[in-house]
């Protein structure tokens, strides 16, 4: 019997739930294989060093499954192991950076765009670099926001707690006058209403889950691999850290029940 292959996603966490969200929108014939690291959660903190072989160890898990694609859904690990799981594997590896910067410039119109996203993502400095790849005529300003990742890990996305936080991390950005402001972190959209509150309606916001789904499906109809047939895919879902929060996060964001496996690390951190 034909099995048709999964798209392999991963994330540190419940992050790239977004962007799982959007393929299964934008393309439901396709079944989605996710990994989650809730164990060592959160990446952004880490060095680029450590979250490359973290990225590395849950790419030799997923390859198990012969994926027709690796998606990289978390942008500190896109921007620090892309290019080197790139290298590794012979299937196509997308990020989530490059889908979130071309959307940023297509939505534009002032060409002042904000970016906010972990500490590892800002440190390397690759929004700013894939903007700039794209058009040189715009400005950019961005921040870390290292306590947003861990709410919404607790799965905490609109508590008079998170609103605070959320009011906190974004005080110095909010003064800069753009008409843009990227999530560069995809656990960003589970606190957009929180993120909307604080920088108004003239602000647009950005994520790149739409983007990046858009890209898979370029990818896959340019190899000639879109899924066929009817069945509906059962999607698998796998994380290392406590299954009972990802599976409510999982159900209550994907508005579905979810095939959920835990998974121990052998060694849960390099450090
Ligand atoms: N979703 C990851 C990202 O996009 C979060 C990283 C973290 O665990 O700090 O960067």
């Amino acid at each position: 019997m034909f099995v048709q292959q999964a798209i392999a996603i991963l994330d540190s966490g419940v992050g790239g739930l977004t962007v799982a969200k959007e393929v299964i929108r934008q393309l439901p014939r396709e079944k989605i294989i996710y990994f989650g690291d809730t164990a060592r959660t959160p990446y952004g903190p880490r060095s680029s060093e450590e979250v490359r072989l973290f990225t590395e160890q849950i790419v030799n898990f997923l390859i198990q499954f012969n994926p027709k694609m690796i998606v990289i859904a978390c942008n500190t690990a896109t921007a620090a192991a892309l290019d080197f799981i790139a290298a590794k594997v012979n299937i196509p590896v997308i990020g989530v950076i490059h889908p979130g910067a071309r959307a940023a410039i297509s939505a534009t119109k002032n060409g002042r765009i904000g970016v906010i996203g972990t500490l590892g993502t800002i440190r390397s400095g690759a929004y700013t670099e894939a903007l700039q790849q794209l058009s040189p005529y715009v400005q950019i300003v961005s921040e870390a926001c290292p306590e947003l990742v861990p709410l919404v890990e607790q799965g905490q996305f609109y508590t008079d707690h998170t609103k605070e936080v959320v009011y906190r991390s974004l005080a110095s950005i909010r003064q800069y006058d753009m008409d843009c402001l990227i999530l560069g972190c995809t656990h960003y959209p589970f606190l957009r209403q929180a993120i909307k509150d604080v920088m108004g309606p003239k602000v647009k916001l950005i994520s790149s889950d739409e983007e990046t789904a858009r890209e898979i499906s370029t990818v896959l109809y340019n190899k000639g691999q879109l899924a066929s047939g009817d069945e509906t895919p059962v999607h698998q879902f796998y994380c290392s850290g406590d299954p009972v929060i990802f599976r409510s996060i999982a159900r209550d964001w994907l508005g579905e029940e979810i095939q959920l496996t835990p998974i121990v690390w052998q060694v849960r951190s390099h450090v």
